[in-house]
């Protein structure tokens, strides 16, 4: 096909020939965003095998689709950051010369969507138009990934309006990897045991061949909103940052705005539709994102952020009616799953549902095809869904939605919360004294990875301000680009954010969680919003200002002083070899590492001798 007479740009037409050239598709499908031409794709995914359609009493207009057992999450040794400098990319991302990546990735694009129809996206990060925003075009020859676009993004034809006939785009090339010979049978979910997730920062591609999952997959996510778009922060003065973003409304009507940083897989779809605990009657949170934050300084010296993207990639397991009301609320029609388990009606379950139900299901259809029942789960220790299971869901769908999460001008940021997985030694909440205290928390950050990237999971690494398989460019380069955004905004007379790095998992000897998180949360958020307005003290630690017992709003909640200072305490040891944790990754950090940081560090040791 053609491209569409309303595509005027010269530019990305030839780009659209090139890869044609290159790729050998049959067919080329221009998207144009509509609801016809997402039904169209979707019955077509359907008599692929890809989706088979939900109950539509049950979960109207939705669909489950399961992956390859061999595709089932992000290949983050798999992920490339090509910059002409091997320094550039850093020691902690994946580097090839763009040169020799360019020669490995030809012969396995050459003819790469053979057989295929390739799927011209054009999408926005970002409202339409805002000055936040940017755009990008991925080719894809999947059709899930272009029905998934259509939620996870603005999608469609009037992205070219924005872009006219010389607009900036990013573009995005997406294959699975599997060409059809003539004649050939499709497989429902083809992809290539080769995988290659590339970026070229210094031309702002994106190459992505033999995975069809998630942010493998789907290149808005994470390697046009956090690789690439790290960079342009860097060189255009602003952050892009896996950060959730939230509304935060007090009983008196004033509204604050918090951006924070998760690993993956740590709960903060959860956060970003918290619903507040008996006891705070009238206080209201919202979701703008619950995923990624582009933050730019506006003129004022204000920090504006907007979630570039519009629906949300979240994970399952262990979503239910406890941790997430408003996201099963969200999840009631109109979703993608992708490996969850299906139920004798033609319903969706994973684990953690349970939790609402009181019971197992009797009977189920695991995320691979075979059944399952509580027995054969027990007896060889199966999940009916995989751990790192995912619904797409567009954003409209959450009840919470924030007024503002389509707003082109962004929202004021308040607050930023960095927080990790750590069973142990990080307290419930501390707050940074300063910006570079808070740099130093959120580059020092650690935690115990999930299931979200594939490879072994429960280990604590090091995950710098949750941004460890996301930075674009050398992460010491990135801590100093924070620092600079500080100095920049203090110098424009702005004030700065607060910055808070939290830890909702620290455990007990019997191994449990001992604080109770999800809603919970909203104690920890009201000392902070307490903070903000200089309405209460806390005291200082070795690292930063924590809360006292008393300061932190108890009503509803039975947690007695002695759990306070279980989830609070520093331990003075464990902060001994926390920070020789610190030391290793400064030395594997130290080409650029600002001194600011390692300044940081001498005082924290300082204060734990004294
Ligand atoms: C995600 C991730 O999918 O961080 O959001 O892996
Ligand atoms: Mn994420």
């Amino acid at each position: 096909m053609n491209p569409p007479v309303y595509v005027k740009h010269t530019r990305l037409k030839a780009w659209v020939d090139g890869m044609v050239a290159l790729c050998k598709p049959d067919k080329v499908y221009w998207c144009d965003g509509s609801d016809e031409e997402y039904q169209r794709l979707c019955q077509q995914l359907l008599g692929a095998g890809t989706f088979k359609k939900l109950n539509p009493a049950k979960r109207p207009n939705s669909f489950l689709a399961c992956s390859d057992p061999s595709d089932v999450a992000r290949v983050e040794d798999r992920t490339y950051i090509c910059s002409p400098n091997k320094e550039d990319a850093g020691p902690t991302n994946n580097w090839m010369y763009p040169g020799e990546m360019r020669r490995t990735l030809q012969p396995l694009f050459d003819g790469c969507m053979k057989g295929r129809t390739m799927y011209v996206v054009p999408f926005s990060m970002g409202p339409l138009g805002s000055p936040i925003a940017h755009i990008g075009i991925e080719l894809s020859d999947s059709a899930y990934v272009a029905v998934n676009q259509r939620i996870m993004t603005r999608m469609g034809r009037a992205v070219f309006d924005v872009l006219g006939k010389n607009g900036d785009f990013v573009p995005c090339v997406h294959t699975v990897g599997a060409p059809l010979a003539p004649g050939q049978k499709d497989v429902p979910w083809p992809c290539n045991s080769t995988k290659y997730i590339v970026h070229y920062p210094q031309t702002r591609e994106i190459w992505s061949h033999g995975s069809g999952y998630g942010g493998n997959a789907l290149l808005g996510k994470k390697c046009f909103a956090l690789r690439i778009a790290s960079n342009m922060g860097r060189d255009q003065g602003w952050l892009a940052e896996h950060m959730l973003i939230l509304g935060l409304t007090n009983p008196q009507g004033k509204k604050y705005h918090v951006a924070a940083a998760f690993p993956s897989a740590c709960g903060k779809t959860n956060f970003s539709m918290l619903v507040p605990p008996a006891g705070f009657d009238g206080w209201k949170v919202t979701t703008i994102g619950d995923d990624i934050a582009w933050i730019k300084p506006s003129a004022n010296g204000d920090l504006r952020a907007i979630n570039p993207e519009a629906g949300y990639f979240g994970v399952a397991p262990g979503t239910n009616f406890h941790t997430n009301p408003n996201c099963m609320a969200s999840l009631d029609k109109n979703v993608i799953f992708t490996n969850v388990a299906l139920t004798d009606d033609g319903d969706v379950w994973w684990e953690g549902m349970e939790k609402d139900t009181g019971h197992l299901p009797e009977h189920l259809i695991d995320w691979q095809g075979k059944d399952w029942t509580p027995a054969i789960a027990k007896e060889t220790n199966t999940k009916a869904a995989h751990p790192n299971a995912r619904f797409t869901v567009a954003a409209t769908n959450n009840p919470a939605l924030d007024s503002a999460w389509d707003d082109a001008a962004g929202v004021k940021i308040d607050a930023f919360i960095f927080g990790g997985r750590r069973s142990t030694t990080v307290p419930l909440v501390t707050q940074a004294r300063n910006w570079t205290e808070g740099v130093y928390m959120a580059a020092t950050m650690g935690s115990e990875t999930t299931a979200a990237a594939a490879g072994q999971q429960g280990v604590v690494r090091r995950d710098p301000f949750a941004m460890l398989p996301f930075v674009g460019y050398n992460m010491s380069d990135y801590f100093q680009h924070w620092l600079n955004m500080g100095d920049k905004l203090l110098s424009s007379g702005a004030r700065l954010p607060a910055i808070f790095c939290v830890n909702w998992f620290r455990k007990g000897g019997d191994g449990k969680f001992i604080w109770p998180g999800y809603g919970e949360n909203m104690r920890v958020l009201k000392w902070m919003i307490d903070r903000i307005e200089g309405q209460t003290k806390g005291h200082e630690n070795i690292f930063g200002i924590s809360p006292t017992y008393e300061e932190i709003t108890w009503t509803g909640l039975d947690f007695s002083p002695a759990q306070f200072q279980a989830v609070t305490h520093i331990d003075k040891t464990a902060w001994v070899e926390e920070l020789k944790l610190h030391e290793v990754l400064f030395t594997q950090l130290a080409y650029h590492l600002p001194t600011e940081l390692t300044a940081t560090k001498a005082a924290i040791a300082l204060r734990l001798d004294a």
